[in-house]
């Protein structure tokens, strides 16, 4: 081989060792550590009959853009996080007590942003948890 085409080699060889590690520079998106949540508000019920059709609405307004419509971590604005938001169809998402997932939602943490305030309501609040039931496989 001469010379010059050594160089070409090494260099194609090099463009595409860069463009492999900016790839997945770019996929490492963290799994979400645990998040623990205190006993009381773990065993926390819905105080009325939750309203589905008013989670969906809500989820539309406020959670789908990083969530997804089908809460598999998949909404538009999933990928700019730096911590993947999670597959809420999954047994282990379903696993957890409904007053874990309002809690959550309530308070947030990082990139997630806490509800609390941002929807008044709780029964509005809810019916997010009621909603994000139907996501189940
Ligand atoms: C800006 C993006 C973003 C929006 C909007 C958002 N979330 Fe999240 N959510 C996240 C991320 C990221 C995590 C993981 C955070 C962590 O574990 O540190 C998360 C975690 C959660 C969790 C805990 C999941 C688990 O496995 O413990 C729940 C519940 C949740 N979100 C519900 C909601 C609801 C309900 C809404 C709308 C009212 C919403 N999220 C809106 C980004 C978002």
């Amino acid at each position: 081989m001469k010379t010059s085409q050594k160089i070409a080699t090494l260099l194609v060889t090099a463009v595409i060792a860069v463009v492999f590690l900016l790839g997945n520079a770019v996929n490492a998106q963290a799994k979400a550590k645990p998040w623990p949540v205190p006993d009381k508000d773990k065993a926390m019920k819905s105080p009325s009959k939750a309203d589905v059709a008013v989670g969906k609405e809500m989820w539309a307004k406020h959670c789908k853009s990083c969530h997804g419509s089908k809460g598999l971590g998949d909404g538009p604005k999933a990928a700019s996080l730096k911590t993947f938001p999670g597959d809420f169809s999954s047994a282990e998402f379903q696993a957890f007590t409904d007053g874990e997932l309002f809690y959550r939602t309530d308070k947030g943490r990082d990139e997630m942003p806490g509800y609390e305030k941002k929807i008044p309501g709780v029964s509005d609040r809810w019916a997010l948890v009621a909603f994000m039931r139907t996501f189940k496989k």
